[in-house]
């Protein structure tokens, strides 16, 4: 009997010990899951900190490099490339209600086109690198599909944001008889590089220190003395590089150059046409500086 109840007692200890283990587990668990949230958040506090100190300084070195505001896709669009993908690519232009076109004017004098197009859809967009040779490629079967992939285009249901007037950078495509010079002077282009102008203007106004304020004047003028706006007369207009460098404090890399100044439009773009308040842009700059660096 004592034997019996001994041995009962013993189990009783042993089972004791493994829920005791068990539970000095889960509390151990426990603060190190907590302790790894507050580490996490005293990270991203510092990080802030240490952005703010920096953007207050005025000039941040090492700007880092731009990024684009969705995820992209690639596609090179020339003679070789498989009629699958030239009918996808139509498919997908008449699923796109925003483009985004930057032409190159680099082979003018030759019977090249080189024209980038962003079909910019709402979780990401794919961008069209084109290019078509007038001489050798005029009776193909890829010139009728870029005549289609025109005219869903250039349809009056579609928006086509540039940076700046490219209609007579256009041009050319008209003369290889991808679109008509008609189709072409009918489209409204949605000039972002004015647009963008408005909104830098409405958005980051003049300081109260600057005689351009104490005129109760808005506008660009040579008296205004604000470092923040880099253009001193109401005629020019901004570059696309000084507006990444003023709006995002993001530079353009010489690799793969015109791809960034194609998506670089359209993120300009989709800030200017939501209308970004100053916090807006500072909340994405602070997420940017501590989730990307
Ligand atoms: C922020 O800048 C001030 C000087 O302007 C400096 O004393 C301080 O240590 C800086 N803080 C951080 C977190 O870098
Ligand atoms: C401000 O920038 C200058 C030049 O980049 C640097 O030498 C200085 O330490 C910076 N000051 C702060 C407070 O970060
Ligand atoms: C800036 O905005 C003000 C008011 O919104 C406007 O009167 C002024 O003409 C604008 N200036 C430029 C250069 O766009
Ligand atoms: C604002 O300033 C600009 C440049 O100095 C000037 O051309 C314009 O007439 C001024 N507008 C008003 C309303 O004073
Ligand atoms: C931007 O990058 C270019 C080359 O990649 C560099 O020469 C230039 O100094 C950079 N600009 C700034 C403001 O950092
Ligand atoms: C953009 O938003 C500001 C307020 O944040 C407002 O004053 C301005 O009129 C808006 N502009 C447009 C074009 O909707
Ligand atoms: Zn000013």
């Amino acid at each position: 009997m004592q034997h019996v109840l001994s041995s009962s007692s013993n189990l009783f200890d042993y089972i004791g010990a493994i829920l005791m283990g068990f539970l000095l587990y889960i509390l151990a668990l426990f603060l190190t899951i907590v302790i790894g949230i507050l580490s996490i958040d005293f990270l991203i506090y510092c990080k802030k900190k240490i952005y703010k100190n920096q953007s207050n300084n005025n000039t941040i070195k090492n700007l880092p490099d731009f990024k684009a505001l969705k995820p992209y896709t690639l596609l090179f669009i020339h003679v070789l490339q498989s009629s699958f993908i030239l009918d996808e690519l139509l498919t997908q232009a008449k699923r796109t209600k925003i483009f985004t076109i930057l032409p190159k004017t680099k082979s003018q004098h030759t019977n090249q086109l080189y024209l980038h197009v962003e079909l910019v859809q709402d979780t990401r967009s794919i961008l069209v690198l084109i290019e078509y040779n007038y001489d050798y490629e005029r009776n193909s079967r890829y010139h009728h599909q870029l005549v289609l992939f025109f005219s869903i285009l250039f349809d009056s249901s579609k928006t086509i944001q540039t940076w700046g007037d490219c209609k007579e950078q256009l041009d050319i495509g008209a003369s290889f008889l991808l679109f008509t010079h008609g189709e072409l002077s009918k489209i409204q282009f949605l000039n972002l590089q004015q647009n963008f102008k408005h909104w830098y203007n409405d958005t980051f106004p003049h300081k109260i220190q600057c005689p351009q304020y104490l005129k109760y004047n808005t506008s660009d003028s040579k008296s205004c003395s604000c470092s923040h706006r880099p253009y001193k007369s109401k005629s020019s207009q901004w570059s696309l590089l000084q507006a990444l460098l003023y709006t995002f404090n993001e530079n353009l890399t010489t690799s793969m150059f015109d791809i960034q100044k194609c998506l670089a439009i359209t993120k300009l773009g989709h800030i200017v046409r939501e209308n970004w308040s100053i916090e807006q842009l500072n909340k994405y700059k602070i997420n940017r500086y501590i989730y990307h660096e």
